[in-house]
């Protein structure tokens, strides 16, 4: 592991996520020097296209989507002097030959990524296999969603490991190639001053907002069927209260760090009938202004059925029921069409044993360590001092021990996540990357609620698109006294 020198095979190479984030994810590995001289790129699509007319197209897609002072001719065009095309029907078994001739006396590994639909992906191992594309070093690529529910994802978990070895296989779920997701694990496990404190005996709860102004995105026929459950909590929540509730891995080697992960999924608190509404809110956006600008509801999305019950954003209580976690309420919530893009974790410490202040103030009286992952990543840890005046006495006042990353390494750019991964995977390094065991663990708990769900067909809950979601969420958390975490 260590080298970048591989041959990348790129399904869907003029699909939205490759032109979106793998195209300038793989430019900015190439600025930086990261991409080893030998690597080469295969681009494959069902289109027909040449490969002038591909470079061209990518050339185009870097230039709308790097910043203008980041894209610079030379970089450009030894990029672009990595890349080949082939058009190619992947359901169809005859055209792979094509591959293994392009690969013919390579003898470095082969990447194969899949930015095609999940349903393929088993078709698409199954024909490189059978064509002789692969040998033991050749290493596959998913991405999200895969499955539907934990039936469907074993489907497809088995049709990919009927080709590839789990070893070789690498689940991307981009928060985790998220630069401050990656900091949870140094932060926890570098910095004693949170390692001792990090359990039930010194954290009241924890709360984790993942906000985003988008709506569906012309996705209609995706997301209806999926709704933010699927879509958001089932990969990058639970991976982020993984993170967060995991016990230190023994290193960090890719198993060691999966195999904490799977603890805490295998002891996520299961849901109960009586927890629908009161633990759980399903919301569903209405027309609403967002930064005063009017935007549709859901049930006037572009190609909208309107009668959907689908929720676009999600809030539960839930928990880790072991050891460390007892008692310890973990809030979550994630919506589309609220007020700001907003990614951020709240560790809540417990209070003094004993409070000797003003009683006035007694709420206020605990530390918050906010974990800031977008838009601008930070992290806060918010302690009280005395407030400063003659007139003051012992007046307490909140203020944060503030870390900005872009101001206090400014020098540094924050890599995009796909950069992270896309390095990650040539190099062959698995720890950023979900294990089988993990993605049906959280299927399986997913399952269980979209079946409590089903059964009570409960329509969601409105909410104006650019609020915080529906009122039943702020009860939710102000039932225990407690509230969503707003300054920064
Ligand atoms: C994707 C979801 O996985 O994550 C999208 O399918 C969502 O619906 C996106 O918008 C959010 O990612 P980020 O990195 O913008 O927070």
């Amino acid at each position: 592991a260590g080298s970048t020198e591989v041959d990348l095979v790129l399904f869907g190479a003029l699909g939205d996520l490759a032109q979106r984030k793998l195209f300038p994810a793989l430019y900015h590995l190439e600025r930086e020097g990261l991409l080893d001289p030998a690597t080469r790129l295969l681009g494959l699509a069902r289109q027909g296209h040449d490969l002038d007319g591909f470079r061209c197209r990518v050339e185009k897609s870097l230039e709308a989507r790097v910043k203008t002072q980041e894209l610079d001719r030379e970089t450009l065009a030894r990029f672009l002097a990595r890349l080949d095309f082939l058009p190619l029907d992947f359901t169809c078994p005859e055209g792979y030959g094509a591959i293994r001739e392009w690969r013919r006396h390579a003898s470095r590994p082969m990447v194969v990524y899949l930015s095609v639909a999940a349903r393929i992906y088993g078709d698409i191992c199954r024909h490189l296999d059978t064509s002789g594309c692969l040998d033991d070093t050749s290493r596959v690529v998913v991405e999200k969603p895969i499955g539907y529910d934990l039936a469907s994802s074993a489907g497809i978990n088995d049709a990919i490991a009927a080709a590839f070895p789990e070893s070789r296989v690498y689940r991307i779920d981009h928060y985790l190639g998220k630069e401050t997701v990656q900091n949870l694990i140094a932060l926890r496990f570098a910095n004693p001053l949170f390692g001792t404190q990090w359990n039930q005996n010194h954290i009241s709860h924890v709360e984790i907002t993942v906000a985003e102004e988008v709506g569906i995105e012309g996705r209609w026929g995706y997301f209806d069927d999926a709704g933010q459950l699927r879509d958001m909590v089932q990969n990058h929540l639970l991976q982020l209260v993984c993170l967060i509730a995991m016990d230190p891995p023994a290193n960090l080697d890719a198993d060691a760090i999966r195999d904490e992960k799977v603890k805490v999924l295998k002891a996520l608190k299961p849901f109960t009938d009586d927890m629908l509404g009161r633990d759980v809110v399903r919301g569903q956006y209405t027309a609403g202004s967002i930064d005063g600008k009017a935007v549709p509801g859901y049930l006037e999305e572009e190609g909208a059925n309107t009668k959907s019950h689908t929720e676009s954003f999600v809030a539960m209580k839930t928990g880790v029921a072991n050891w460390r976690w007892a008692g310890v309420p973990f809030y979550l919530r994630t919506g589309k069409r609220m007020p700001e893009k907003l990614s951020q974790i709240v560790i809540h410490f417990r209070q003094q044993p004993h409070y000797i202040f003003d009683p006035d103030q007694r709420d206020l009286a605990a530390n918050k360590l906010v974990i800031r992952l977008q838009p601008e990543e930070g992290i806060a840890l918010e302690v009280l001092t005395k407030d400063s005046g003659l007139d003051k006495g012992m007046r307490l006042r909140r203020g944060p021990l503030h870390l900005d990353f872009n101001s206090a390494f400014p020098k540094t750019r924050i890599p995009d996540a796909y950069e992270r991964l896309l390095l990650e995977v040539m190099k062959g390094q698995q720890y950023l990357f979900v294990r089988r065991d993990e993605v049906e663990h959280a299927w399986q708990w997913c399952d269980n609620l979209i079946a409590a769900w089903e059964e009570h067909d409960e329509p969601p809950r409105r909410y104006p698109a650019g609020s915080w979601g529906p009122v039943a969420s702020i009860a939710m958390i102000t039932q225990d006294g407690r509230s969503w975490y707003e300054d920064y």
